[in-house]
């Protein structure tokens, strides 16, 4: 399209050069400081389109931020693949064509965030940190959406809407609240290994630029031949990894409540490009019974030294964004999306978060987020999907009979690929149930994770906890204490210590803010 020359042959015509500013319908702004009224005092009219133009464009500069993960900083980058896994070529894994070759470079955009409170919060806040990366592929867009913390809280996606609730911040007071959090963990013994962490210094990561990212749940690759394995997905900071007590963050906040997002920003602007290994684990597909621990368990990992960590490429983040909106934004990630070689697990979590990430992309972005340049795949797009609110181009190849838009045509219209022997065909069978899994070992990870803290880390986790157990109601505490008992004795009676000696020195005064004003007027 030469937009821009027909554009610039019209300014000439109407003798106003490239940056005069106008209104979106190409009208000459003559005044932009004075609203067109009766008299210089008002009152102003309503036939004034500029001014409504706007004022009215303004009003709705903000689309829904996302229900979570709201507050994300991006940048873009390139993916380098190492070509094998361990000495074998990765093809014997899988096919996907981004893996294969050693140095195949293939575009990405990341973005970091963290994932409980608004779009302007302080990231400071102990929190896990998404960390979502698209791969613009030559076989279309792979989204590995993921978080710095390596397992999750819960297993079963219709519990994700509650686990929310008891994050957000109250319906009665608009304050997030430990009780409520506390309360809702009460009930869910399978977040212990999560808590473990984010109470620990690993739930406030120094900066993005220092943080793990890991793709938490499990999926799967296969090969030519159609052989299947699962797979996680391991992001490691090449910076090396940092993470902040509760009195750095408090220090941080104090003086900067954007500092992840500014550090990782003007990293990119020194030149001085943050890096991550990406690694595998690898498993043979199946139930694995001699596993004390479901392989599809995502409050679970995968212990180092049985799947060891397979080196399969580096990502570079080379480039900030040129429009924060635009981009960071509006991009939108989702667990469906995957390129041929790579597959969904049986992870019943995996396929209720695949369902959400569109569905609410739909609403938060529109129907057509995909038309948008961060979102839409860097190579060929001819699909029949038509109009729809904001639909501004139409997915055509070039030469389409514009009248055909659905498929089978013999006029026109884009054909069906080749048919490709899909070699992964797993055999699914089963009844339908409502159960939970059969070996959920919610204390076990949780136990380990806490005897292998330093020891700094381990204080600060019970002196985190502690806090925040303090003032929940007794029934709540007397249930997370029997879960830390049964995660590690040691665990368990120093949080009990530690809730009786915050509650012994708990202050009743009430908090006064400021100092005393005069009187202005
Ligand atoms: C964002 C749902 C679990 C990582 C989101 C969004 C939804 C969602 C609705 C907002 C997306 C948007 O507005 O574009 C769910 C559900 C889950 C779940 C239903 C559980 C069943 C997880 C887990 C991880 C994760 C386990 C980590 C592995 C992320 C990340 C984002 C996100 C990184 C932000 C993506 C971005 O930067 O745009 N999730 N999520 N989520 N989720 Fe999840």
């Amino acid at each position: 399209m030469n937009r821009n020359d027909s554009q610039q042959d019209q300014n000439l015509h109407q003798g106003r050069s490239a940056e005069t500013l106008t209104t979106r319908q190409g009208h000459p702004v003559h005044d932009n400081q004075n609203s067109r009224t009766i008299g210089n005092r008002g009152p102003m009219t309503l036939e004034n389109y500029q001014f409504i133009e706007k004022l009215s464009h303004f009003d709705r500069e903000r689309i829904p931020e996302r229900v979570v993960h709201a507050r994300g900083a991006g940048a873009h980058g390139i993916f380098e693949a190492t070509g094998k896994v361990g000495d074998e070529p990765v093809s014997r894994y899988t096919r996907a064509k981004l893996f294969q070759e050693a140095g195949k470079q293939t575009p990405v955009f990341v973005r970091f965030s963290t994932v409980g409170h608004g779009t302007h919060s302080p990231e400071t806040l102990r929190d896990p940190r998404g960390f979502a990366v698209k791969f613009y592929t030559e076989d279309g867009n792979w989204d590995l959406v993921g978080n710095n913390l390596k397992v999750f809280f819960i297993r079963d996606a219709i519990k994700f809407p509650d686990l929310i609730h008891s994050q957000k911040p109250s319906p009665t007071t608009n304050v997030q609240s430990q009780e409520r959090i506390f309360d809702f963990f009460a009930g869910t013994p399978e977040a212990m290994h999560m808590i473990t962490l984010l109470y620990s210094p690993w739930g406030i990561p120094a900066t993005y630029r220092h943080m793990q990212g890991g793709g938490v749940n499990t999926y799967k690759w296969y090969n030519e031949a159609g052989e299947g394995v699962l797979v996680k997905y391991h992001w490691e900071p090449k910076q090396g990894i940092r993470n902040l007590t509760q009195e750095d963050a408090d220090k941080v906040q104090s003086t900067n409540f954007n500092h992840a997002t500014k550090d990782l920003h003007d990293a990119i602007e020194r030149g001085d490009y943050p890096q991550w290994d990406l690694y595998v684990q690898i498993m043979d597909d199946g139930a694995h019974p001699e596993l004390d621990f479901d392989p599809l368990d995502d409050t679970k990992i995968w212990p180092r030294e049985q799947f060891a960590w397979q080196h399969v490429g580096t990502m570079t983040l080379n480039r900030n964004p040129e429009n924060v909106f635009a981009e960071t934004e509006q991009v939108a990630f989702g667990t469906g999306v995957l390129v041929d070689g790579l597959d969904f697990s049986d992870d019943k979590m995996l396929q209720g978060r695949t369902f959400s990430y569109s569905d609410t992309q739909r609403y938060r972005v529109g129907p057509n987020y995909l038309q948008l340049p961060i979102n839409r795949p860097k190579c060929q797009v001819a699909t029949n999907q038509r109009d729809g609110q904001m639909a501004f181009h139409v997915d055509t190849f070039p030469g389409q009979d514009a009248r055909v838009n659905y498929e089978p045509s013999i006029l026109s219209g884009p054909k069906e690929a080749p048919r490709e022997h899909n070699p992964h065909t797993p055999y699914v069978e089963g009844k339908l149930v409502r159960e939970a899994i059969d070996r959920p070992n919610n204390f076990g990870q949780a136990g380990m994770q806490y005897r292998n803290f330093a020891d700094w880390e381990r204080a600060e986790l019970i002196s985190n906890l502690s806090g925040a157990l303090a003032g929940c109601d007794e029934r709540i505490q007397k249930k997370m204490l029997e879960y830390f008992y049964a995660c590690d004795e040691d665990y368990g009676k120093r949080v009990e210590e530690g809730v009786k000696k915050v509650q012994s020195q708990a202050k009743s005064q009430l908090q006064e803010y400021g100092r005393e004003a005069s009187s202005l007027y």
